[in-house]
């Protein structure tokens, strides 16, 4: 089941998002006692992290049933400042009283191959496998780049095919080159959770929103369009300039 919410502007979006996270996640600690969040990196989710840092929205979750991971990193060191994990600890993780041993950061200092399996080690070590071998996040979220990625799986990237695999390594080549090495969940992983969260803002971004969600169907789906919950819900969460080329809303 999927769900596209379009909101006025950035901050209005960011509201939405820290209210949606504050409902799925407490839910789950009602449910089971502990709630598994999955957060997004890149810029625009630290509006959201922000407001979800502050007592509105913080006291409104028991942060120590709370187990966050990334969706993805960039392979460069915590204090780095491309690190997701950074700025979700700025932004979030450092305002709230969430116990450091619930914080599972993607250890960017490593070598690709070494960090990959090292989280995906971190993460069933806490996650139990479901019924296909996936764990279940109470909620995933990913943002999307005007390339039409989720997380750090871009078009065309092997690591779309990846079945088996939490967690694996992949690179942007983002111009002018160097490559930007990265680590990702994967799409079975991010499929398996319960609720998927986009959120996407801005008009740059509008016409591959449009071509994400009203597109004819291409013979190679863009990351964007192989997001589908296999039993669990997804929220689009789009201001109004990222959905301004949208043709049915
Ligand atoms: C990353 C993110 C990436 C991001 C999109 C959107 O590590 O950069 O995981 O997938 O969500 O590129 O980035 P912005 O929110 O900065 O536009």
């Amino acid at each position: 089941m999927s769900d596209i919410r379009i909101l006025p502007d950035v901050s209005a979006v960011a509201s939405a998002a820290a209210e949606y996270i504050v409902d799925v996640c407490s839910q789950a600690i009602r449910d089971r006692g502990v709630a598994y969040l999955a957060l997004a990196g890149g810029g625009t989710p630290v509006a959201a992290y922000t407001l979800l840092s502050q007592p509105e929205y913080a006291s409104r979750i028991e942060w120590s049933r709370l187990q966050v991971f990334w969706s993805d990193e960039r392979l460069v060191p915590a204090h780095h400042a491309d690190s997701n994990y950074r700025l979700t600890a700025e932004a979030l993780l450092c305002r709230v009283p969430i116990p450091v041993e619930n914080i599972h950061r993607m250890r960017g200092e490593l070598a690709q191959a070494e960090a990959a399996q090292e989280y995906e080690n971190a993460m069933r070590s806490i996650l139990a496998p479901d019924n296909k071998g996936f764990p279940c996040f109470d909620l995933m979220m990913v943002g999307m780049g005007d390339d039409g990625h989720i997380a750090s799986l871009f078009p065309g990237s092997p690591a779309l095919l990846e079945r088996r695999r939490w967690v694996v390594a992949t690179e942007h080549s983002q111009p002018p080159p160097p490559l930007v090495p990265r680590l990702t969940l994967t799409l079975p992983v991010i499929n398996a959770a319960t609720a998927v969260l986009v959120i996407v803002t801005g008009e740059k971004k509008a016409e591959r929103m449009r071509q994400v969600l009203e597109g004819e169907p291409a013979d190679e789906l863009l990351p964007a369009q192989l997001i589908k919950p296999s039993s669990g819900r997804l929220l689009w969460l789009l201001d109004i300039p990222a959905a301004s080329r949208l043709t049915t809303r």
